[in-house]
C-alpha cells in the first residue's frame, strides 16, 4: 500500500461519524425534483451542496440556474499535466408515495443494520456525498488532487433532465475534460461489485381517454356510452401480447440486435433467478420469451403502465361512467432506437386502438437516450483496478435497465468516454418505501473513488 492511500484510509477511518453526520444532514432536505411544492427545497440543496464544495477546496463554485432547478458546478484544475475528470451526479429524489409503507420517516435518515435509510440514500445523494469525501481525503492527507475535477450535479435527474443538454450545450468551454464518471449505478444481484457498461433510454408519456362531459348514471346511459376506463383498458391490453411482445407496428425496427457474443457474456453473469424473484416477491418473472432475464433488463426494450387512474376510486359502490381515465405510460430504449420516433409510433398504436365514442390523446412527457460504454477503454480498467483493490474481486459488467440522460449527452456533446462507477446495493429500494445504501458499500466506495483518482492520474496522462 502507497503512502498516500494508507494517510487517505487513515483520515477517513478518523472522520467517519462526522461523515454520517453531514450525509445525515444532506439527506435531511427532501429534494424532490417532480413536485413544485420542493422548489425551495432543491435550492436548500443545491446551496448545501455548493457550500460543502468549497469547504472542500473546490473552485469557481457556482449553483447555476436553469428554466428548471439549478446545476451545481466546481472545479479544481491545478494538476498541471494530469487528466480532467468530469464527475457527474444528481441531488434530487423521487417523491416518496405510498408515505404510508415507510418504516421511518423517508426524511429523517437512520442507521440501522450497518445501512442508511432515506430517500435519496442510494439514488443518489449518497452516492454525490461519497464524491464529496473523497476529494476532501485527498485535500485533507495531500492538500491537493491528483488529476483536475470538474463537479456537476443535477437537479432534475429523477424527471427526465429535462434542462441538462441545453445547460451543457452553453457551458461547453467549462466542460473541457478526457472522460466523465457517473456515480448513479448500482452493484449486481447478490451486492456483487459491478462497472454498468450500458443503460437505457426513456420515453415517457401520458394516455388521456376523454368521453362525456361529466360522469353519468351508470343505469341511465350504460349501454349508449363508451366507458372512457373500458377504452383504456381496451388500448392497454392491445399493446402487448399475452406472450409479453410488444404490439406496436415498427417499435423493434432499430433494435440492435443480441449478438452471440452479447449473449455468451450476459450468460456468464452469476444471475441467481429465484433469488431475485423471491426479494421482489412475485410469483414466476415474466418477460418476452427465449431470452435471459439479464437480456430483457438491459438489452431489450419495455413498455409498461407506470400508473392508471379515472373514476371512482373511493370506499363502497358508486355506479357512474366516468368522464375520463388515464395512464402514465414508459418505454426503456435500447440501442439504436430513437425516442421521438418510438413516442410517434407508440401513439399511432394508441390511436390505432381506440374505440369508437371516446377522444384519445397520448402526450409526450420527457425523453432519454440509451447509451453504451466501453469496456476497454482505460478509464474504466483504471476504475476496475480501484474496485478490485478496495473490494477484493474484479467487477462484474453489467447493463444496467435504467436510465441516466446525462450519460449520452456527455457522450454525443462533449465526446467524452463515460465511466458508470456506482455503488448503490441491488436491495436498496430506490423509487420505492424504505430505499436504503449499505454503509459498507458508501465506506468503501469513497476509497473506491480515491484510488481512482490515483489510478487515472497515472493511466490517462
Ligand atoms: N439511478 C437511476 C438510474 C439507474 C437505475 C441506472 C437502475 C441503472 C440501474 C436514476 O436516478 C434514475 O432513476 N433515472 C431515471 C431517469 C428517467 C426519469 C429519465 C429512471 O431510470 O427512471
Ligand atoms: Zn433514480
Amino acid at each position: 500500500m502507497s503512502e498516500t492511500v494508507a494517510a487517505l484510509d487513515e483520515y477517513l477511518e478518523r472522520t467517519a461519524t462526522e461523515r454520517l453526520e453531514e450525509y445525515q444532514a444532506f439527506l435531511r432536505i427532501p429534494s424532490i425534483s417532480a413536485l413544485s411544492a420542493h422548489t425551495g427545497d432543491m435550492h436548500i440543496a443545491a446551496d448545501w451542496l455548493a457550500d460543502k464544495l468549497r469547504d472542500i477546496g473546490i473552485e469557481h463554485v457556482e449553483v447555476s440556474p436553469t428554466a428548471g432547478h439549478p446545476i451545481v458546478y466546481g472545479d479544481w484544475l491545478h494538476a498541471e499535466g494530469a487528466p480532467t475528470v468530469l464527475v457527474y451526479g444528481h441531488y434530487d429524489v423521487q417523491p416518496v408515495d405510498p408515505l404510508d409503507l415507510w418504516v421511518r420517516p423517508p426524511f429523517e435518515p437512520q442507521v440501522e443494520n450497518g445501512r442508511m435509510y432515506a430517500r435519496g440514500s442510494a439514488d443518489d445523494k449518497g452516492q454525490v456525498h461519497m464524491h464529496l469525501w473523497s476529494a476532501r481525503a485527498w485535500f485533507e492527507t495531500a492538500g491537493r488532487l491528483p488529476l483536475n475535477v470538474r463537479y456537476v450535479f443535477e437537479g432534475e435527474e429523477e424527471s427526465g433532465s429535462i434542462h441538462f443538454e441545453e445547460w451543457v450545450a452553453a457551458n461547453r468551454d467549462r466542460l473541457t475534460a478526457d472522460v466523465a464518471v457517473i456515480s448513479d449505478t448500482g452493484f449486481f444481484e447478490g451486492n456483487i461489485p459491478a462497472i454498468c457498461i450500458g443503460l437505457r433510454g426513456l420515453m415517457y408519456g401520458q394516455i388521456d381517454v376523454t368521453g362525456p362531459t361529466l360522469d353519468l348514471h351508470s343505469g341511465g346511459f350504460g349501454g349508449n356510452v363508451q366507458n372512457p376506463a373500458n377504452a383504456l383498458a381496451t388500448i392497454i391490453a392491445g399493446l402487448k401480447t399475452p406472450e409479453g411482445v410488444i404490439d406496436v407496428p415498427g417499435f423493434y425496427d432499430e433494435v440492435r440486435p443480441i449478438t452471440p457474443q452479447d449473449h455468451a457474456e450476459l450468460a456468464l453473469l452469476p444471475f441467481d433467478a429465484e433469488g431475485f424473484r423471491d426479494r421482489i416477491g412475485v410469483p414466476a418473472l415474466f418477460g418476452e420469451p427465449g431470452l435471459l432475464p439479464v437480456e430483457r433488463q438491459g438489452a431489450r426494450p419495455t413498455l409498461d403502465i407506470n400508473g392508471i387512474w379515472g373514476g371512482f376510486e373511493g370506499e363502497g359502490a358508486k355506479t357512474i361512467i366516468p368522464a375520463h381515465a388515464h395512464a402514465k405510460l414508459s418505454c426503456r430504449l435500447v440501442a439504436d432506437m430513437d425516442p421521438q420516433r418510438t413516442y410517434e409510433r407508440v401513439r399511432d398504436r394508441i390511436k390505432a386502438l381506440a374505440p369508437a365514442g371516446v377522444n384519445v390523446e397520448f402526450t409526450l412527457i420527457h425523453t432519454g437516450m440509451w447509451s453504451l460504454t466501453p469496456t476497454d477503454h482505460p478509464a474504466t480498467r483504471a476504475a476496475a483496478a480501484a474496485i478490485q483493490d478496495v473490494f477484493g474481486r474484479e467487477p462484474l459488467y453489467e447493463r444496467g435497465g435504467g436510465s441516466i440522460p446525462a450519460a449520452a449527452t456527455f457522450a454525443s456533446l462533449l465526446g467524452l468516454p463515460v465511466v458508470l462507477l456506482g455503488f448503490a446495493n441491488p436491495d436498496c429500494q430506490a423509487h420505492a418505501p424504505n430505499e436504503s445504501m449499505i454503509l459498507n458499500n458508501y465506506e468503501r466506495g469513497i476509497r473506491t473513488i480515491a484510488r481512482y483518482w490515483e489510478a487515472l492520474a497515472a493511466g490517462l496522462g
